[in-house]
């Protein structure tokens, strides 16, 4: 076990745990854009910063490592996630800050303060609605990777990828062309991780992430799919 202190909390982690374990085991909260449990950390949102032992880091891909002295609490910090979350929200238009209850980033800016008026203008990229039960709003996305992460190292299927430069990145299926024609398997993944709506499911309850969308649990013939074939 692993040994250290989080805004002066002792915790306890077993080996191989990151400092994200360790902030919420402290009973601690950082913002997590681009990380989801499920899935391997990318470090590439930077909404997760703390300081260990003096060092801005991001806490999803820092190893917990024994007598670190973690701090997520002081004023600097809290600015640099802030800015770090509006500068992500900056780049989207006003609608991706819309509706807390279904975009993480939405509940996000929510609960710092950050407000539409932060948003660019206007919607540019335009929507994938070529998939009878996948949709894409562009506009929405913040190449998180959260989607790619579980179409491939979860679902097995490897059907999306980031496509584009800088800020013009944005998921794509990797065989190009509409979502339609690509090899998404409607296992629901992608929708059920993204955390701004920019992909979610059509149909009842339009609009809507999988999160929001009535489920059944049920014993599935693989044991690791979310298709649901039983
Ligand atoms: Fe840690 Fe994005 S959640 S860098």
């Amino acid at each position: 076990m692993t040994r250290l202190q989080v805004d002066g909390v002792p915790v306890e982690l077993p080996a191989g745990a990151s400092l994200l374990d360790a902030v919420h085991a402290a009973g601690a909260d950082v913002p997590t854009l681009c990380h989801d449990d499920r899935l391997r950390p990318a470090g590439s949102c930077r909404t997760c910063l703390v300081r260990a032992d003096g060092r801005t880091v991001a806490a999803c891909v820092t190893p917990a490592t024994a007598d670190l002295t973690v701090d997520t609490a002081d004023e600097g910090l809290r600015n640099l996630r802030r800015d770090a979350v509006a500068l992500i929200a900056s780049a989207l238009p006003p609608h991706a800050l819309a509706d807390s209850a279904h975009s993480e980033l939405a509940e996000t800016c929510r609960a710092l303060g950050i407000t539409a008026e932060t948003a660019a203008d206007g919607s540019t990229r335009g929507r994938d609605e070529s998939h009878p039960y996948v949709h894409l709003d562009r506009d929405l996305c913040i190449a998180c990777g959260r989607c790619v992460r579980m179409c491939s190292d979860v679902q097995g299927t490897f059907a999306l990828t980031l496509t584009g430069r800088g800020a013009d990145t944005v998921v794509a299926p990797g065989t190009g062309g509409a979502w339609a024609e690509s090899d998404c398997v409607s296992c629901g993944g992608c929708v059920d991780t993204c955390p701004t709506g920019a992909i979610t499911q059509p149909g009842p309850g339009q609009g809507l992430t999988s999160r929001q969308t009535p489920a059944d649990r049920v014993r599935t013939t693989c044991g690791y799919c979310g298709v649901g074939c039983t």
